[in-house]
């Protein structure tokens, strides 16, 4: 399996360029990579001045850099098609109404799903070290990591539970060849929640994938990267690092109007950034005369940007969400639960017991924390938040204590 490199960040501030920068340094230094681009504008082949097809193709002048363009569209009419024509038609069998079944067969998000399920395959079937993925911006892109969970899940409601109930009920309103036809699709569906089974799986280690977030030194985009990192964190994947990218150059000692004008949008920019405390060093790139296209010019991004550093260094170690820690004995013990998450002054928590899980809510999203079982016997007793995270109190329950 290929370590796969995400890039991601608000719309505009330089994801294609940055990927395209990333993996053709890390060809340059013998390595094979992949650049792939999700995104159904040209613009990876734009940045590296070739023509993309769906197929890794060389890029020329390169010296072992491969690019592709997926097609999401595509992606969906051979996946999908077919199987939801056989799930209506099945559905409709069985007695659901015709409207019922459109909207079961019409699945959230199945193009950005399939994109990634594609790149995965890619990254488990290819020669490459690294695949360099260049995503959507953020917010269509957080949608789409948190879709294998949403979609699984959607999955699981038909299956495997309706699949007998319906079953049954083919055999008993439609003939032996629809029975069949259900199998097939139910079985269709079955490898379908494997492959985004295992694109979570992907998703979640931190030693085969990390994301790498884009900005531009501009207060919006600041505002967004925080809740972007908060987002990331609470779906458990892991940013290996943050890019800053068209920084103006500083005019030095430069007198006129041009150098004024450079020195106050490069404080500006610098006061954004001095501003973006706690979330780890911020790597720089400034904003050039013209703009990178083809592998030279990209190279020398990539130069500015990693400087002598690997710009694939050495998977991380995998850092765990929860640590639980405690003090005292029996019922007058006190435990507590530490979610390590990045948060803002006004981010919006909500926390709530449910059963043996913790639901977490941040700023409208939500994720299942699996209590430890030490605390599954245990009472919340309240809450605190700071900026890295929140932590949860518990006290033994008397009734499940012993
Ligand atoms: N450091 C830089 N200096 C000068 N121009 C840059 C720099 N980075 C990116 N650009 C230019 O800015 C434009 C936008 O960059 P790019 O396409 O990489 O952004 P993106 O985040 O992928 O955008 P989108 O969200 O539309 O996919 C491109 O024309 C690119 O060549
Ligand atoms: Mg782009």
């Amino acid at each position: 399996m290929s370590r796969v490199l995400l890039f991601t960040g608000k719309g505009g501030v330089g994801k294609t360029t940055l990927s395209a920068a990333t993996a053709a340094s890390l060809a340059a230094h013998g390595r094979k990579a992949l650049v792939v681009s999700t995104d159904p504008a040209h613009s990876l082949g734009d940045a590296l001045d070739v023509r993309l097809s769906a197929e890794p193709s060389e890029v020329d002048g390169s010296g072992g850099l491969f690019a592709c363009q997926i097609d999401p569209r595509g992606l969906v009419d051979e996946a999908w098609g077919e199987l939801r024509g056989h799930l209506r038609t099945v559905l409709a069998g069985a007695g659901v109404d015709e409207l019922d079944a459109e909207e079961l067969t019409v699945l959230p998000g199945v193009e950005e799903l399939l994109a990634l399920a594609e790149v995965r395959r890619l990254a488990s079937s290819g020669p490459w070290e690294v695949v360099v993925v260049d995503c959507g911006p953020t917010a269509e892109t957080l949608r789409l990591l948190s879709l294998p969970e949403a979609f699984a899940g959607y999955l699981e409601r038909l299956f495997p539970t309706h699949r007998r109930v319906v079953r049954g009920l083919l055999a008993g309103v439609a003939g032996t060849g629809t029975v069949e036809k259900w199998d097939a699709t139910a079985d269709a569906l079955s490898r379908l929640a494997e492959r985004l089974d295992a694109l979570r799986t992907m998703l979640a280690d931190p030693s085969g994938c990390s994301v790498r977030l884009v900005l531009t030194p501009e207060r919006v985009v600041a505002a967004e990267t925080r809740r972007t990192l908060t987002a990331l964190a609470l779906q458990g994947i892991h940013v290996d690092s943050v890019i800053a990218n068209r920084l103006v150059p500083s005019p030095g000692a430069a007198r006129g109007a041009a150098a004024t004008w450079l020195r106050t949008r490069r404080q500006e920019q610098d006061a954004v950034l001095a501003e973006l405390t706690g979330i780890g060093e911020i790597r720089t790139v400034d904003h050039r005369a013209s703009e990178p296209v083809g592998v030279p010019a990209l190279l020398e991004v990539a130069a500015q940007l990693y400087g002598d550093e690997d710009p694939l260094p050495s998977a991380a170690v995998p850092e765990s969400l929860l640590e639980v820690s405690g003090s005292g004995r029996g019922l007058d013990a006190r435990y507590s639960l530490r979610i390590a998450l990045p948060l803002a002054d006004d981010t919006e928590l909500d926390l709530a017991r449910v059963g043996d899980d913790l639901a977490l809510t941040v700023d409208g999203r939500r994720r299942l924390v699996a209590l430890p079982s030490l605390l599954r016997r245990c009472i919340v007793t309240g809450a605190e938040m700071d900026s890295g995270g929140v932590t949860v109190g518990f006290r033994p329950d008397p009734s499940l204590w012993r």
